[in-house]
């Protein structure tokens, strides 16, 4: 009896520990880790584990995870509701450039992955130039939001990820959006700001599909992976970040050639 009182004991921390921002961190830490050395062998993986790149289904061996990459860039936010977390990474150096936004699931809230998510691009993908991605990008604040007040609800942000696809097939989704004045908008490595510049009202019929959540509000951020139907069937992911109620970034990584 004493032994399963334990055990619960044990398992009750292990579910705190990792639903809680530092514990989904250090865990896409572990990931960022595998991603450099390509070596995956230190991810503790669910026995029912699965890795997608670019909306495909394929074994971690034949993915970005089996390679070694040398990252300019690495952020990560974390979903303490979903047990997910969102990393970006920018390679600039080495055979390949990449942009590459990682979803990452964890199961029952334990520590183990049951999800790698990956939208993955590189040369020849919309608006690729990995330098450019990276110098827009590196130069943007986030510092965790400072003002508690201004700390955006969970609906607010799914709100704004939805609008935000919905562009397309909505024509009131655009004007939906509280738009920030000083937004920008880095789409592969296209640069647009203020965001709310340009934008599309509708158009298409198809709705894009297959969204997946990534929802932090101390960073105030959401992040949508997709597959954009709207306009074809690109494996795409959306990151929106919100501060004092506002859109103050835009980071789109889109796909064009699925291998
Ligand atoms: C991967 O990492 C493990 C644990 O650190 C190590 O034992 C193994 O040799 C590594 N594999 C390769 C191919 O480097
Ligand atoms: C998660 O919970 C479900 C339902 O209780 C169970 O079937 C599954 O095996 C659990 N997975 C892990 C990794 O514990
Ligand atoms: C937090 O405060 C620092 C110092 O005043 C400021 O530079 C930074 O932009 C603030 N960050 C956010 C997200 O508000």
């Amino acid at each position: 009896m004493m032994k399963l009182v334990a055990t619960i004991a044990s398992l009750l921390t292990l579910s705190q520990a990792t639903s809680n921002r530092e514990g989904l961190l250090a865990s896409a830490q572990t990931y960022v880790t595998a991603q450099k050395t390509g070596n995956t062998s230190t991810l503790k993986l669910s026995p029912s584990f699965r890795y997608q790149q670019n909306n495909k289904e394929r074994a971690l061996s034949a993915g970005l995870l089996a390679t070694p990459y040398a990252l300019d860039l690495v952020r990560s936010t974390a979903d303490t509701v979903a047990c997910a977390s969102y990393t970006m990474w920018i390679s600039t150096s080495g055979g390949k450039p990449y942009v590459v936004g990682t979803q990452i699931r964890h199961e029952n809230n334990t520590e183990t992955i049951s999800l790698i998510d990956t939208i993955a691009a590189t040369t020849g993908d919309l608006f690729f130039d990995a330098k450019k991605t990276l110098g827009y990008i590196q130069k943007e604040d986030w510092t965790p939001i400072n003002n508690t007040a201004s700390i955006p609800s969970r609906e607010l942000l799914r709100k704004v990820g939805d609008a935000y696809l919905d562009m397309w097939t909505d024509p009131k989704a655009a004007d939906s959006i509280p738009w920030g004045t000083e937004c920008e908008r880095v789409e592969g490595s296209r640069y647009t700001s203020p965001c709310g510049k340009s934008l599309p009202r509708g158009g298409s019929s198809k709705p894009n599909g297959m969204r997946r959540y990534v929802i932090d509000e101390v960073q105030g951020s959401v992040d949508v992976l997709c597959q954009f139907d709207s306009l074809g069937t690109m494996p795409d992911s959306y990151e929106i970040r919100v501060i004092d109620g506002k859109v103050k970034y835009v980071h789109t990584i889109t796909a064009l050639n699925v291998g």
